[in-house]
């Protein structure tokens, strides 16, 4: 379909008003201008063709509030996928992420707006790493955290997030095992481990966004805004989570700010997340730490819309691996 050019007409004005009036200080009216009809001819399509946009927390605030219909972590996105009654879901996010939504939903059209839209943790573990891993430590359970390939998942006993994976560890300690192996990511394995008893085995993958951070970092921050709160994602390194006030997944930590409505606080996290806080928080003042994420940065607005409209490009998951991802999935949705 060629593309055509989209005009910020009275009615793109209108429909979007409300949409503004919360990102006003996000984007400058100018910049708004040029969002806008995306944003509304978006919203036209996917009522138009039944489609659901599922968008994780490190989207810009212009998919964030604009086209979204499902926001959260990636448990929440993989739960609502789950559910959803729509014909299409457009996932605005990584691929992993994608590609859970087509085992929960098979039957369903799943569209990413960039399929180069990867991820360091799950570029860092292969299937053949999982068999090897089990080869070399027979009869103990395989953790394979969510940011990771279909065929990964298929090979691993359960899958977590980052939301979770203390609550499966510990359910795998009451089943027996003394011993559990986290993969891909090294530094949550070590925060998990930290919280437990049960012997945690790791992988050496880390996320190119979260191992940036450093307990430096975190000292001068506080240093320079007396009254901050840190919060930290389980992805970055131990002693960022030892410094920090707060640590949990992108959702909790969004409930936390929510709850607690600090005067000031920080995120050692991607950057879009704090954008997004800061326009449903206004009285709290985001303090500007981040690093941003190259793989989500991909997404875009006119990515969305080209998505929609063509109905491509489509991710699909070989049946056979699907099924066995699915057993790892469900497990953690089951223990979760
Ligand atoms: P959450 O599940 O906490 O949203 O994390 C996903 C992710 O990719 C963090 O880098
Ligand atoms: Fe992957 Fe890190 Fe980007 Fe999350 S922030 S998608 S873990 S590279």
């Amino acid at each position: 379909m060629h593309a055509q050019k989209l005009e910020y007409t009275g009615e793109v004005a209108k429909a979007t008003a409300s949409i503004y009036e919360k990102l006003s200080r996000q984007y400058k009216e100018s910049h708004w201008q040029s969002l806008a009809p995306y944003i509304h001819e978006i919203n036209r399509l996917k009522k138009e063709k039944n489609a659901t946009i599922l968008a994780h927390n490190y989207m810009t605030p212009d998919i964030f509030y604009g086209v979204a219909d499902i926001t959260g972590d990636s448990l929440r996105l993989a739960q609502e996928a789950a559910k959803t009654s729509a014909n299409i879901i457009v996932q605005c996010g990584v691929h992993f992420m994608a590609e859970t939504s087509k085992i929960l939903c098979p039957e369903k059209k799943v569209l990413m707006p960039d399929l180069k839209a990867g991820c360091s943790l799950a570029d860092s573990i292969t299937a053949e790493d999982i068999r090897q891993l089990k080869k070399q430590h027979p009869g103990i359970p395989v953790i394979t955290y969510v940011n990771t390939s279909a065929e990964v998942k298929a090979e691993s006993d359960v899958c977590c997030t980052s939301s979770n994976a203390l609550k499966i560890v510990e359910a795998l300690g009451r089943e027996g095992h003394d011993t559990v192996i986290m993969t891909p990511d090294k530094f949550l394995a070590m925060n998990v481990a930290a919280q437990t008893k049960i012997k945690v085995l790791f992988w050496e993958g880390t996320c190119v966004v979260h191992e940036r951070f450093t307990a430096k970092d975190v000292k001068d921050i506080r240093k320079a805004n007396g009254d901050v709160v840190v919060l930290a994602h389980p992805e970055c390194p131990p002693e960022v989570i030892a410094e920090s006030d707060y640590s949990g997944s992108t959702a909790q930590m969004d409930d936390y700010i929510k709850k607690h409505q600090p005067p000031k606080a920080v995120l050692m996290t991607e950057c879009s997340m704090s954008d997004n806080i800061a326009a449903a928080n206004p009285g709290v003042e985001m303090i500007g730490t981040c690093q941003m994420c190259p793989y989500m940065k991909m997404i875009t607005l006119p990515k969305i819309l080209q998505t929609l409209r063509d109905e491509t490009p489509e991710v699909l998951v070989d049946p056979a691996i699907s099924k066995r991802a699915k057993k790892a999935i469900d497990r953690m949705l089951e223990l979760s």
